[in-house]
Protein backbone atom coordinates (compact mmCIF):
# COMPACT_ATOMS: atom_id res chain seq x y z
CA UNK A 1 0.00 0.00 0.00
CA UNK A 2 1.44 3.80 -0.78
CA UNK A 3 -0.28 6.57 0.47
CA UNK A 4 -3.63 8.11 -0.29
CA UNK A 5 -5.10 11.99 0.04
CA UNK A 6 -7.14 12.19 2.96
CA UNK A 7 -9.12 15.13 4.73
CA UNK A 8 -8.78 14.94 8.70
CA UNK A 9 -11.33 17.51 9.53
CA UNK A 10 -14.59 16.02 8.04
CA UNK A 11 -17.33 16.12 10.45
CA UNK A 12 -17.32 12.50 10.52
CA UNK A 13 -14.02 12.21 11.53
CA UNK A 14 -14.39 15.08 13.78
CA UNK A 15 -17.26 13.08 16.04
CA UNK A 16 -15.10 9.90 16.62
CA UNK A 17 -11.78 11.93 17.39
CA UNK A 18 -9.57 11.73 20.65
CA UNK A 19 -7.83 14.99 19.48
CA UNK A 20 -9.54 17.88 17.62
CA UNK A 21 -8.52 20.96 16.40
CA UNK A 22 -10.59 23.70 15.48
CA UNK A 23 -9.28 26.74 13.97
CA UNK A 24 -6.18 27.46 15.40
CA UNK A 25 -4.22 29.99 14.68
CA UNK A 26 -1.53 31.68 16.74
CA UNK A 27 0.47 34.89 16.71
CA UNK A 28 3.13 36.50 18.38
CA UNK A 29 3.65 39.90 19.58
CA UNK A 30 2.29 42.64 18.69
CA UNK A 31 2.88 46.02 16.07
CA UNK A 32 5.32 46.10 13.85
CA UNK A 33 6.89 42.91 15.51
CA UNK A 34 3.94 40.76 15.23
CA UNK A 35 4.51 37.07 13.16
CA UNK A 36 1.41 35.31 12.04
CA UNK A 37 2.70 32.12 12.75
CA UNK A 38 -0.28 29.78 12.29
CA UNK A 39 -2.97 30.40 9.85
CA UNK A 40 -6.13 28.32 10.92
CA UNK A 41 -5.35 24.61 11.48
CA UNK A 42 -8.40 22.46 11.69
CA UNK A 43 -7.37 18.50 12.91
CA UNK A 44 -9.04 15.37 13.95
CA UNK A 45 -6.60 12.94 15.32
CA UNK A 46 -8.52 9.34 16.15
CA UNK A 47 -7.35 7.00 19.05
CA UNK A 48 -4.47 4.79 18.87
CA UNK A 49 -3.67 7.02 15.29
CA UNK A 50 -0.01 7.52 14.64
CA UNK A 51 0.01 11.54 13.06
CA UNK A 52 3.09 12.61 11.49
CA UNK A 53 3.47 16.43 10.68
CA UNK A 54 6.24 17.97 8.26
CA UNK A 55 6.51 21.21 7.42
CA UNK A 56 9.50 23.68 6.09
CA UNK A 57 11.51 25.21 9.15
CA UNK A 58 9.87 28.53 11.05
CA UNK A 59 5.89 27.36 9.58
CA UNK A 60 4.57 26.75 12.88
CA UNK A 61 4.92 22.95 13.67
CA UNK A 62 6.43 23.60 17.54
CA UNK A 63 3.81 26.12 17.84
CA UNK A 64 1.19 23.87 16.64
CA UNK A 65 1.71 21.34 19.15
CA UNK A 66 2.46 23.41 22.03
CA UNK A 67 -0.81 24.43 21.75
CA UNK A 68 -1.77 20.92 21.95
CA UNK A 69 0.15 20.57 25.18
CA UNK A 70 -1.16 23.67 26.83
CA UNK A 71 2.00 25.66 26.82
CA UNK A 72 0.81 28.33 24.35
CA UNK A 73 -3.02 29.86 23.94
CA UNK A 74 -4.36 29.98 20.51
CA UNK A 75 -5.21 33.29 18.81
CA UNK A 76 -8.17 32.00 17.45
CA UNK A 77 -10.04 28.39 17.63
CA UNK A 78 -9.27 25.61 20.07
CA UNK A 79 -8.15 22.38 21.19
CA UNK A 80 -9.92 19.96 22.66
CA UNK A 81 -8.76 16.48 23.82
CA UNK A 82 -11.63 13.76 25.11
CA UNK A 83 -14.10 16.45 24.64
CA UNK A 84 -12.30 18.67 27.24
CA UNK A 85 -10.83 21.61 26.14
CA UNK A 86 -7.11 22.10 26.39
CA UNK A 87 -5.86 25.18 28.56
CA UNK A 88 -3.09 23.98 30.32
CA UNK A 89 -0.83 21.24 30.12
CA UNK A 90 -1.58 17.39 31.61
CA UNK A 91 -0.11 14.19 32.37
CA UNK A 92 -2.36 12.12 30.11
CA UNK A 93 -0.59 14.59 27.65
CA UNK A 94 3.29 13.17 27.34
CA UNK A 95 5.71 15.81 25.63
CA UNK A 96 9.26 15.61 24.10
CA UNK A 97 10.47 18.97 23.47
CA UNK A 98 12.68 19.39 20.36
CA UNK A 99 15.68 20.40 22.88
CA UNK A 100 16.08 18.98 25.72
CA UNK A 101 13.63 20.02 28.64
CA UNK A 102 15.03 17.81 31.57
CA UNK A 103 16.21 18.60 35.03
CA UNK A 104 19.81 19.88 34.73
CA UNK A 105 20.39 18.98 38.66
CA UNK A 106 18.80 15.17 38.93
CA UNK A 107 20.32 12.36 37.62
CA UNK A 108 18.61 10.19 34.31
CA UNK A 109 16.97 7.87 36.87
CA UNK A 110 15.73 11.14 38.73
CA UNK A 111 14.80 12.70 35.44
CA UNK A 112 12.80 9.93 34.88
CA UNK A 113 11.09 8.89 38.08
CA UNK A 114 9.86 12.42 38.73
CA UNK A 115 6.90 11.74 36.37
CA UNK A 116 5.83 8.73 38.05
CA UNK A 117 6.48 10.49 41.80
CA UNK A 118 4.36 13.36 40.56
CA UNK A 119 1.50 11.16 40.31
CA UNK A 120 1.85 9.39 43.66
CA UNK A 121 3.94 6.57 43.39
CA UNK A 122 6.49 5.46 45.98
CA UNK A 123 9.79 5.84 45.51
CA UNK A 124 10.45 1.87 44.93
CA UNK A 125 7.95 2.01 42.03
CA UNK A 126 8.84 5.19 40.64
CA UNK A 127 12.16 3.64 39.81
CA UNK A 128 11.11 0.71 38.74
CA UNK A 129 8.61 2.03 36.38
CA UNK A 130 12.01 4.37 35.22
CA UNK A 131 14.33 1.48 35.07
CA UNK A 132 12.23 -0.14 32.44
CA UNK A 133 12.00 2.97 30.42
CA UNK A 134 15.80 3.70 30.57
CA UNK A 135 16.66 0.65 29.50
CA UNK A 136 13.99 0.45 26.69
CA UNK A 137 15.96 4.06 25.30
CA UNK A 138 19.30 2.05 26.12
CA UNK A 139 20.37 4.16 29.26
CA UNK A 140 20.96 1.99 32.11
CA UNK A 141 24.53 2.02 32.08
CA UNK A 142 23.78 6.29 32.46
CA UNK A 143 20.91 6.30 34.90
CA UNK A 144 23.22 7.84 37.79
CA UNK A 145 24.82 10.38 35.89
CA UNK A 146 23.37 13.91 34.91
CA UNK A 147 22.24 15.36 32.28
CA UNK A 148 25.20 17.30 31.39
CA UNK A 149 27.01 14.41 31.28
CA UNK A 150 25.22 12.94 28.59
CA UNK A 151 25.75 13.34 24.58
CA UNK A 152 22.73 15.37 22.99
CA UNK A 153 21.50 12.69 21.68
CA UNK A 154 21.44 10.53 24.72
CA UNK A 155 20.02 13.35 26.69
CA UNK A 156 16.90 13.48 23.85
CA UNK A 157 16.40 9.97 24.40
CA UNK A 158 16.38 10.36 28.60
CA UNK A 159 13.37 13.04 27.50
CA UNK A 160 11.83 10.38 25.62
CA UNK A 161 12.29 8.01 28.79
CA UNK A 162 10.42 10.62 30.92
CA UNK A 163 7.47 11.10 28.65
CA UNK A 164 7.13 7.35 28.55
CA UNK A 165 7.24 7.01 32.29
CA UNK A 166 3.79 9.14 32.79
CA UNK A 167 2.49 6.69 30.12
CA UNK A 168 0.32 9.22 28.93
CA UNK A 169 -2.96 8.42 26.54
CA UNK A 170 -1.02 11.04 24.22
CA UNK A 171 1.98 11.65 23.32
CA UNK A 172 3.27 15.41 21.50
CA UNK A 173 6.49 14.80 20.34
CA UNK A 174 8.49 17.72 18.79
CA UNK A 175 11.45 16.36 16.65
CA UNK A 176 12.54 14.11 19.39
CA UNK A 177 15.27 11.97 16.90
CA UNK A 178 16.91 14.85 14.76
CA UNK A 179 19.98 14.56 17.13
CA UNK A 180 20.64 10.98 16.82
CA UNK A 181 22.17 9.04 14.57
CA UNK A 182 20.54 7.03 11.82
CA UNK A 183 20.92 3.56 13.33
CA UNK A 184 19.86 4.83 16.63
CA UNK A 185 17.10 6.63 15.04
CA UNK A 186 16.31 3.39 12.66
CA UNK A 187 16.30 1.40 16.16
CA UNK A 188 14.03 3.78 18.26
CA UNK A 189 12.07 4.33 15.77
CA UNK A 190 11.38 0.17 15.44
CA UNK A 191 10.64 0.92 19.47
CA UNK A 192 8.64 3.43 19.41
CA UNK A 193 6.69 1.47 16.85
CA UNK A 194 6.20 -1.03 18.99
CA UNK A 195 5.16 0.54 21.64
CA UNK A 196 2.29 2.31 19.60
CA UNK A 197 1.29 -1.08 18.80
CA UNK A 198 1.27 -2.52 22.18
CA UNK A 199 -0.28 0.67 24.33
CA UNK A 200 -2.28 1.95 21.07
CA UNK A 201 -1.19 5.62 22.20
CA UNK A 202 -1.90 8.24 20.01
CA UNK A 203 0.68 10.26 18.75
CA UNK A 204 1.56 13.44 16.97
CA UNK A 205 5.03 13.60 15.92
CA UNK A 206 6.94 16.39 14.49
CA UNK A 207 9.87 15.82 11.79
CA UNK A 208 12.01 16.98 9.12
CA UNK A 209 12.50 13.50 8.00
CA UNK A 210 10.08 12.57 5.05
CA UNK A 211 10.89 8.71 5.49
CA UNK A 212 10.86 8.70 9.44
CA UNK A 213 7.45 10.48 8.95
CA UNK A 214 6.74 7.96 6.41
CA UNK A 215 7.42 4.83 8.51
CA UNK A 216 5.84 5.98 11.49
CA UNK A 217 2.72 7.26 10.87
CA UNK A 218 -0.95 5.98 10.06
CA UNK A 219 -1.38 9.45 8.85
CA UNK A 220 1.32 12.14 7.29
CA UNK A 221 0.44 16.03 7.48
CA UNK A 222 2.18 18.16 5.25
CA UNK A 223 2.29 22.16 6.26
CA UNK A 224 3.17 25.22 4.45
CA UNK A 225 5.73 27.95 5.16
CA UNK A 226 4.68 30.56 7.73
CA UNK A 227 2.08 30.80 8.09
CA UNK A 228 2.03 27.32 8.27
CA UNK A 229 -1.80 25.98 7.49
CA UNK A 230 -2.56 22.26 6.02
CA UNK A 231 -1.56 21.58 2.91
CA UNK A 232 -2.00 17.86 2.30
CA UNK A 233 -2.69 14.88 3.94
CA UNK A 234 -2.43 11.11 3.81
CA UNK A 235 -3.21 7.92 4.94
CA UNK A 236 -0.40 5.25 5.09
CA UNK A 237 0.68 2.38 5.92
CA UNK A 238 4.28 1.30 5.53
CA UNK A 239 5.81 -0.95 8.22
CA UNK A 240 9.30 -2.05 8.88
CA UNK A 241 7.74 -4.75 10.99
CA UNK A 242 6.14 -5.98 8.21
CA UNK A 243 8.53 -5.71 5.65
CA UNK A 244 12.17 -4.51 6.92
CA UNK A 245 12.90 -3.26 3.73
CA UNK A 246 9.81 -1.55 2.92
CA UNK A 247 11.82 1.58 2.14
CA UNK A 248 13.23 0.20 -1.00
CA UNK A 249 9.82 -0.80 -2.45
CA UNK A 250 8.41 1.36 -5.31
CA UNK A 251 5.35 2.66 -3.25
CA UNK A 252 7.32 3.91 -0.67
CA UNK A 253 9.75 5.58 -3.05
CA UNK A 254 6.50 7.18 -5.15
CA UNK A 255 4.94 8.47 -1.59
CA UNK A 256 8.52 9.94 -0.99
CA UNK A 257 8.53 11.83 -4.11
CA UNK A 258 4.76 12.92 -3.12
CA UNK A 259 6.16 14.67 -0.17
CA UNK A 260 9.19 15.60 -1.05
CA UNK A 261 7.71 17.54 -4.27
CA UNK A 262 4.91 19.43 -2.17
CA UNK A 263 7.42 20.19 0.48
CA UNK A 264 10.53 21.49 -1.45
CA UNK A 265 7.90 24.26 -2.76
CA UNK A 266 7.17 25.78 0.38
CA UNK A 267 10.64 25.36 2.03
CA UNK A 268 11.87 27.72 -1.21
CA UNK A 269 8.78 29.72 -0.15
CA UNK A 270 10.39 29.97 3.55
CA UNK A 271 13.60 30.89 2.21
CA UNK A 272 12.07 34.11 0.69
CA UNK A 273 10.44 34.84 3.32
CA UNK A 274 13.87 34.67 5.55
CA UNK A 275 15.62 36.63 3.06
CA UNK A 276 12.76 39.17 3.19
CA UNK A 277 12.38 39.41 6.91
N1 LIG B 1 7.38 32.68 21.74
C1 LIG B 1 7.48 33.23 20.52
N2 LIG B 1 7.49 34.56 20.36
C2 LIG B 1 7.58 35.12 19.14
N3 LIG B 1 7.63 34.41 17.99
C3 LIG B 1 7.62 33.09 18.09
C4 LIG B 1 7.55 32.41 19.35
N4 LIG B 1 7.55 31.07 19.12
C5 LIG B 1 7.63 30.93 17.79
N5 LIG B 1 7.67 32.12 17.16
C6 LIG B 1 7.71 32.35 15.70
O1 LIG B 1 6.66 31.59 15.13
C7 LIG B 1 7.08 31.00 13.91
C8 LIG B 1 6.88 29.50 13.99
O2 LIG B 1 7.77 28.94 14.93
P1 LIG B 1 7.82 27.40 15.27
O3 LIG B 1 8.83 27.22 16.32
O4 LIG B 1 6.45 26.93 15.59
O5 LIG B 1 8.29 26.78 13.88
P2 LIG B 1 8.66 25.27 13.50
O6 LIG B 1 7.80 24.90 12.36
O7 LIG B 1 8.61 24.43 14.71
O8 LIG B 1 10.16 25.42 12.98
P3 LIG B 1 11.39 24.37 13.08
O9 LIG B 1 11.12 23.33 12.03
O10 LIG B 1 12.58 25.22 12.72
O11 LIG B 1 11.43 23.84 14.46
C9 LIG B 1 8.53 31.41 13.70
O12 LIG B 1 8.54 32.52 12.84
C10 LIG B 1 8.99 31.84 15.09
O13 LIG B 1 9.95 32.85 15.01
MG1 LIG C 1 10.02 23.43 15.79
Amino acid sequence: MGIESVALATPSRRAGAKLVVEGVSKRFGGGEDVVQALQPIDLAVGAGEFVTIVGPSGCGKSTLLNIVAGFETPTTGRAVLDGRLIGAPGPERGVVFQQGALFTWMSVMDNVAFGPRALGKSVTEAREIAGKYIELVGLTAFAKRYPYELSGGMQQRVGIARALANEPEVLLMDEPFAALDQQTRELLQEEIRAIWRRTAKTILWITHSIEEALFLATHVVVMTARPGRIKAAFACGFSREADPLVATTPAFAEAKRTIVALLRRESLEAQRQEAVN
